[in-house]
């Protein structure tokens, strides 16, 4: 993709970067408009350094990595995250313990910040998640689902542009759904009736994959296809 092209997938990834660091943590980072701010930054640059990395066979030896920048780069950028997310997390635990039950059930509260709230209040085989599990699991959600969700939107409408009686048949749908009112904010019952957009989504995903492969190593052997693995 060019030119424009680039431009929107940059709007859409920032945009995902702020609706998934909203349900993630419940605070706001403002990608969209402050692009430039140090956890924006950063999270762009360990994307970059990861595709960097892939491609370039010298800095893949974790022997030798050290030897190139990239290796400091990455560092900084994976202590400056890591420092945000622990800052949002204690003050996000204060806030826990500062309030009163009644405040705890305040529907507006509990909206906010789900899923950190969540964690914070979980436990696993009886006791609480550490400082240090709970900013692992929210650094998952936040990487995990900004960069997935930014690239398959902007293949999907790079497809629905490229495709006009797709892209037809698509807002066909939209209009019978909001035939009552354009502007109402789609409901969740909505988004399970948008048949003909869960189709263009799948299909985007099956010919641009935003995870196109995952490895897994197994620390027993394994029979496949006659074959045996292991490793
Ligand atoms: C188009 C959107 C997405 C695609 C295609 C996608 C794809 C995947 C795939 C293939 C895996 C399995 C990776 C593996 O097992 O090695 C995975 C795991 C995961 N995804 Fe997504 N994902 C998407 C969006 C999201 C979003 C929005 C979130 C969270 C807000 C998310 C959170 C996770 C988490 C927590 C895991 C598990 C990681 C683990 O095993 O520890 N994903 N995703």
């Amino acid at each position: 993709m060019q030119g424009k092209d680039i431009n929107i997938y940059r709007y859409i990834t920032l945009y995902s970067l702020d609706v998934i660091c909203e349900s993630s943590m419940g605070v706001s980072i403002n990608a969209q408009e402050i692009e430039d701010s140090e956890y924006v930054k950063n999270v762009k640059l360990l994307c970059k350094i990861v595709a960097e990395r892939q491609n370039r066979l010298r800095e893949r030896f974790d022997l030798i990595y050290w030897l190139f920048p990239n290796y400091y780069r990455e560092k900084r950028a994976v202590r400056q995250i890591h420092n945000f997310t622990y800052s949002v997390i204690d003050s996000r635990r204060k806030l826990l313990d500062e309030s009163s039950p009644q405040q705890e059930n305040d529907p507006e509260i509990k909206k906010r910040v789900a899923f950190l709230d969540m964690l914070l209040q979980s436990t696993v085989d009886g006791r609480p998640l550490t400082r240090e599990e709970i900013r692992e699991e929210v650094d998952t959600f936040m990487f995990e689902g900004h960069d997935t969700t930014g690239s398959a939107m902007s293949f999907a409408l790079f497809l629905l542009a490229s495709h006009p009686d797709v892209q037809n048949q698509a807002l066909e749908e939209q209009k019978c759904m909001f035939a009552d009112d354009i502007l109402r904010p789609a409901t969740y019952d909505d988004l399970q009736n948008m048949k003909y957009l869960e189709c263009v989504i799948k299909e985007t995903l099956r010919l641009y994959p935003s995870v196109p492969f995952f490895a897994r190593k197994t620390d027993k052997e394994v029979e496949f296809k006659g074959i045996s693995l292991m490793g």
